[in-house]
């Protein structure tokens, strides 16, 4: 006979325990909005967020004595089309970053907002938040860099992007690792994750373990010993488990990852035997499991068109003496292609640009993805695989000092650098960028002669008026307060300047880092 469990049981606990178990600087917690880093009850270290990012404000929730110390604050966002917490990676590899959610009516408007959440150059999910209840996403993808970067961004009028928390965990080599590199896991979601013990309905029982020994070492993906001193089992041996995986989307089929977890729940007597197979709609799949006694066993099932209907089956098999049982399960579903970002050569020349001129470190995260979200002073061509940087839009930033050697960003067609405060010569490279249309150096502070390649290059339109000791031929001396036809749209915003001390920069390139 069949029973059946609706899961609500997949990954939550696994993870949190994950937390609960981490020290080493593999692991980053960052709690968002606090004023402090302190160590939780648990024993987890949690930062604040001041030295990931500087924009955005603090604030606390409307009752943070109801709620666990990293849901008291948060940090919310009322200016940048995205805000992004760069977090360092050494050396790349597979994460896990969870991003927290609480809204706890913080703003005193019973209006919880909605916004995007992505990493890198990635969308991730649109992140609906509740009056009362906690949101959390995770999504377990690989870095190649030296580190990710976390953004939120507003995509509704009047509703500001927060953040509660967020959690990196390296993961150990060879863990997830049969999953292609080029996507990104995102356990499925759509059900509260945390494994109810329930199931003690329809033929199903909970069971406990009569050991507090357990090596979860022994299988790839390091659940939690927690996690393996509870399972779920059948009431016999005549009555299969039957998972459903309901929380996958009925109509289009996805390609699912399905990890489960066994554990022996007391020691096999001579006689006895706890074998059982797995079957995925009806199909057998190749091993038997038997559940070892203080260890856990783990199978991983790759099922390419799943969906709601699909099912997974424990049965128990024709020696065995003992009905199936499960400790735990994960699913997630693979996504999206990733994208690697920006252009590397265009990413090394924007940080040349940040290294020289700190104001510009305000702005984090891949410069031009997701599409639409690329940072608000540079322009992108709309190749979504490798986008290249097309225009400077700097009109008015402040910027002062000299011009650093930006000549990686090959793909410029327009540089707006004019009302600034911009010292020293006009570098060569700029009339030997290749598809360079228009050069808007006005108003600044720049000296000596116009460099022979922009003089002889016919495609560039310069405008340098206004640099009063600027030895030109031409006898520019002031723009006329003209505003440049290159201004972007929005680049008239002033910017507060600020120091960033420990922040990297865009992502790719790790320049600084303490
Ligand atoms: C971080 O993870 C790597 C790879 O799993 C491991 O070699 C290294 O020892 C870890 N570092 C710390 C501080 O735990
Ligand atoms: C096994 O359990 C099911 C209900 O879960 C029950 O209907 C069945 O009679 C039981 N079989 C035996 C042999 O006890
Ligand atoms: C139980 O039976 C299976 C065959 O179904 C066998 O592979 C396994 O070794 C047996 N387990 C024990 C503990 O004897
Ligand atoms: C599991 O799925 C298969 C194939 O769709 C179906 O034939 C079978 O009835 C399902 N079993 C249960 C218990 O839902
Ligand atoms: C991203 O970069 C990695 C490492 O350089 C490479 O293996 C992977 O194929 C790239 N992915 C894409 C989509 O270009
Ligand atoms: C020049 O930039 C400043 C901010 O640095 C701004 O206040 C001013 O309006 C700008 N002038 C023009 C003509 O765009
Ligand atoms: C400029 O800002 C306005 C209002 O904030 C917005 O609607 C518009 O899309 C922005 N334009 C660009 C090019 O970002």
């Amino acid at each position: 006979m069949a029973t059946t469990l609706f899961l609500p049981l997949l990954l939550q606990l696994i993870f949190l325990s994950l937390v609960s178990s981490a020290s080493s600087s593999n692991f980053t917690s960052i709690d968002c909005g606090a004023s402090g880093s302190y160590k939780d009850k648990s024993g987890i270290e949690w930062e604040t967020d001041k030295d990931y990012i500087v924009n955005g404000d603090s604030h606390v929730v409307e009752s943070p004595d109801s709620v666990p110390e990293p849901l008291k604050t948060l940090r919310a966002f009322s200016s940048r089309k995205k805000n992004c917490y760069p977090i360092p990676v050494p050396g790349g590899g597979r994460v896990l970053v969870r991003a927290t959610f609480y809204y706890g009516n913080y703003d005193k408007k019973r209006s919880p907002p909605t916004f995007a959440l992505q990493f890198d150059a990635n969308s991730w999910t649109t992140v609906v938040t509740s009056l009362d209840r906690l949101v959390q996403h995770e999504a377990i993808y690989d870095v190649f860099a030296e580190g990710t970067a976390v953004c939120v961004a507003q995509t509704e009028p009047g509703q500001m992007p927060f953040v509660t928390a967020i959690e990196l965990r390296t993961l150990e080599a060879g863990m997830y690792d049969s999953v292609d590199s080029s996507y990104a896991l995102y356990p499925s979601d759509a059900y509260d994750r945390i494994w109810a013990p329930y199931a003690a309905s329809g033929g199903l029982v909970p069971a406990k373990s009569d050991t507090s020994v357990m090596d979860p070492t022994t299988v790839k993906d390091n659940p939690p010993a927690d996690v393996l001193f509870n399972a779920v089992s059948a009431e016999n041996g005549s009555t299969d488990i039957v998972l459903h995986l309901s929380m996958l989307p009925a109509d289009n089929p996805v390609f699912a990852y399905v990890n489960l977890y066994f554990a022996g729940m007391s020691q096999l007597g001579s006689n006895e035997n706890n074998s059982f197979q797995i079957y995925v709609d009806n199909e057998i799949m190749g091993t038997t499991i038997n559940p070892p006694y203080q260890s856990a066993a783990e199978c991983w099932i790759l099922v390419t068109d799943a969906s709601a209907s699909t099912n997974i089956t424990l049965r128990a098999t024709p020696e065995a003496t003992l009905p199936p049982l499960i400790s735990a399960m994960e699913v997630f579903v693979a996504r999206d292609g990733l994208s690697n970002g920006t252009d590397a050569s265009d990413v090394e020349g924007l940080i040349a640009l940040q290294q020289k001129f700190e104001v510009l470190q305000e702005w984090n995260g891949d410069p031009c993805l997701p599409a639409k979200y690329n940072v608000e002073w540079v322009g992108c061509s709309s190749s979504h695989v490798t986008p290249r940087v097309t225009a400077l839009y700097l009109s008015g930033y402040g910027l002062s000092g000299d011009l650093p050697d930006f000549s990686t960003l090959t793909a410029l067609e327009t540089i707006d650098l004019s009302n600034n405060s911009i010292t020293g010569n006009i570098p060569e490279f700029l009339g030997k960028l290749p598809n360079l249309k228009e050069l808007n150096l006005g108003d600044n502070k720049l000296t000596g002669a116009i460099p022979s390649s922009l003089l002889k290059n016919k495609n560039i339109k310069l405008i340098t008026c206004g640099n009063p000791d600027l030895s030109s031929s031409n006898g520019q001396k002031t723009c006329n307060n003209t505003p440049s036809s290159a201004s972007h749209p929005n680049s008239s915003k002033i910017i507060k300047s600020s120091v960033l001390t420990v922040i990297s920069f865009f992502l790719i390139v790790i320049v600084i880092m303490s």
